[in-house]
């Protein structure tokens, strides 16, 4: 009796236990989609050795003429999945954005701060981008349309006459640029001691991650300091000034914003390192198109220069209403955004395992969106690697063109890009000509992609 009872529930509690592992096996089989398709390469070395052996785009383009538009692969020791087709890319970066959060490197994130906006979702993430959405929004920027204009003026009457680094230069433009969007006509004030911390801090951004005294990445953590004190010193003179300030200064320093010093100098740091290199590098493949362009070149002098004789009787400083008539100069931005892709890609993780087109993103993976390869697609570019601005004419459709990214973390700095190029091209192309000095064939990555030595030409006032 007693051992039929035993018998029995032993036998229940054993078919309930195989029935139930016989479901979990049923259903995991069913839940659990493979894998996308590619190869993981080596342990740890994985494929990093090939994706910087050659031209990255060369590595991505024949991946996915191998697997297609999702593949798997590992790079740095991380296994990722990229992708590229704009359905895919729509997912991460839109639709389901709360599912992969920005990733970057540790060292990096020590460098720019830990308190900036790339590295947040959520609550303080939205905060943030308000505050940075605020400064950058036309109706802030139009007011130093004319003050960016004395820049580019300044700028280019340094240049007359000399055998020129355009890319060093353009970073010197946008950083004044950026500057004073962030400290407002005050920054004159800080300039130089800002440019001098700024400058050494970036030394140390593609440096080895080793913070002993005498390495680059020690140097670059000090000026990150130095930095920080510079910032909290104009902050507490602002703050004494009792006024409203404008600028992203004054929107983060709100008392609205409540944000700790701390948060306010990553974040300013961090705004001067999104804003100048890129913006800096695109004008130097504005310059490289249009002097192999000359036709090109020919349409948009003559666009800048009906604006600028339009304005003869008025007072003569530019405004935000001459930069949106400037819409063929526009369209050459736009393809030069398209053509060189100076991010090639971004970087996301899945915070979860996430089901994904047929296939399974596990937890903890990379997602690389390739903009480039979208850019560079036939399908959505005819004759991709032509350089032709009349393509422009008609809008792109969504999510194929994504110079400035898509969603949540696109970037709110873009009109504020597109603003102080169009005024540094007015004054450019309307006084000045320029030839490049040397071949010209190579491209480099640091890390923006930018052509060959940083395209040295040589300018002259137009006689
Ligand atoms: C032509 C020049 C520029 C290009 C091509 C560019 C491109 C991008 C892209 C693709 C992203 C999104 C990255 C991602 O989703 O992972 C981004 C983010 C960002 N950009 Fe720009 N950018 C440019 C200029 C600027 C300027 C001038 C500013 C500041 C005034 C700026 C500030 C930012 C910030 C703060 C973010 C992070 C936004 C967030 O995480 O919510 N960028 N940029
Ligand atoms: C753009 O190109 C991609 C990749 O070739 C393709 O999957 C997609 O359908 C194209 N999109 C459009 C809107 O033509
Ligand atoms: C961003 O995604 C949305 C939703 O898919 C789309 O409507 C929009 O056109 C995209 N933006 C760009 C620049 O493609």
């Amino acid at each position: 009796m007693e051992f039929t009872t035993m018998f029995c529930l032993f036998a229940s509690i054993l078919s309930l236990f195989i029935f139930h592992s016989l479901l979990k096996f049923l259903t995991s089989g069913q839940q659990k989609p493979p894998l996308p398709p590619g190869s993981l390469g080596w342990p740890y070395i994985g494929e990093t050795f090939q994706l910087y052996s050659q031209n990255p785009n060369v590595f991505f383009a024949s991946k996915v003429k191998k697997f297609g538009s999702i593949f798997k692969t590992r790079i740095l020791g991380c296994p990722c999945v990229m992708i590229s087709s704009p359905e895919a890319v729509k997912h991460v970066l839109v639709s389901r954005a709360h599912l992969f959060k920005p990733t970057f490197p540790a060292s990096k994130e020590r460098m720019l701060g830990k308190q900036a906006i790339f590295f947040h979702q959520g609550e303080y993430h939205t905060k943030l981008r308000k505050l940075v959405l605020r400064a950058f929004m036309p109706e802030a920027i139009k007011t130093i349309v004319s003050d960016i204009e004395s820049i580019a003026i300044t700028s280019l009457k340094s240049w007359d006459g000399q055998l020129i680094n355009t890319f060093l230069e353009m970073k010197t433009y946008t950083f004044n640029v950026a500057l004073l969007s962030i400290f407002g006509k005050d920054e004159v004030l800080y300039r130089e001691e800002l440019k001098r911390c700024y400058y050494i801090l970036e030394k140390g951004y593609n440096s080895m991650p080793i913070n002993l005294p005498g390495t680059l990445f020690h140097r670059s953590m000090k000026a990150r300091k130095e930095l920080a004190q510079i910032l909290a010193k104009i902050l507490s003179i602002r703050r004494q000034m009792k006024h409203d300030h404008n600028g992203l200064f004054g929107s983060l320093m709100g008392d609205k914003a409540g944000l700790t010093d701390e948060q306010i100098a990553d974040n300013i740091i961090g705004v001067i390192f999104a804003a100048r290199d890129t913006t800096a590098s695109v004008i130097t493949w504005i310059i490289k198109y249009l002097a192999e362009n000359p036709s090109v070149l020919q349409a948009v002098t003559e666009e800048q220069e009906a604006i600028m004789k339009e304005k003869c009787g008025e007072e003569k400083v530019l405004t935000w209403a001459d930069t949106k008539k400037m819409l063929l100069t526009s369209r050459v931005i736009q393809e030069t955004l398209r053509v060189a892709s100076i991010l090639s890609f971004t970087f996301r993780e899945a915070v979860e395992d996430v089901e994904f087109e047929g296939y399974l993103i596990p937890k903890g993976w990379k997602v690389l969106p390739l903009f480039r390869n979208i850019h560079h697609s036939p399908d959505n570019f005819s004759e991709p690697e032509k350089f032709d601005p009349s393509r422009f004419e008609v809008a792109p459709k969504p999510n194929t063109f994504l110079p400035f990214g898509n969603g949540t973390h696109s970037c709110p700095g873009n009109e504020m890009a597109k603003m102080e190029i169009l005024v540094l091209l007015h004054h450019l192309t309307t006084k000045y000509r320029w030839s490049v000095m040397g071949p010209q064939n190579g491209i480099q990555y640091d890390p923006f992609a930018l052509p060959q030595n940083g395209l040295p030409i040589r300018l002259s006032l137009k006689s």
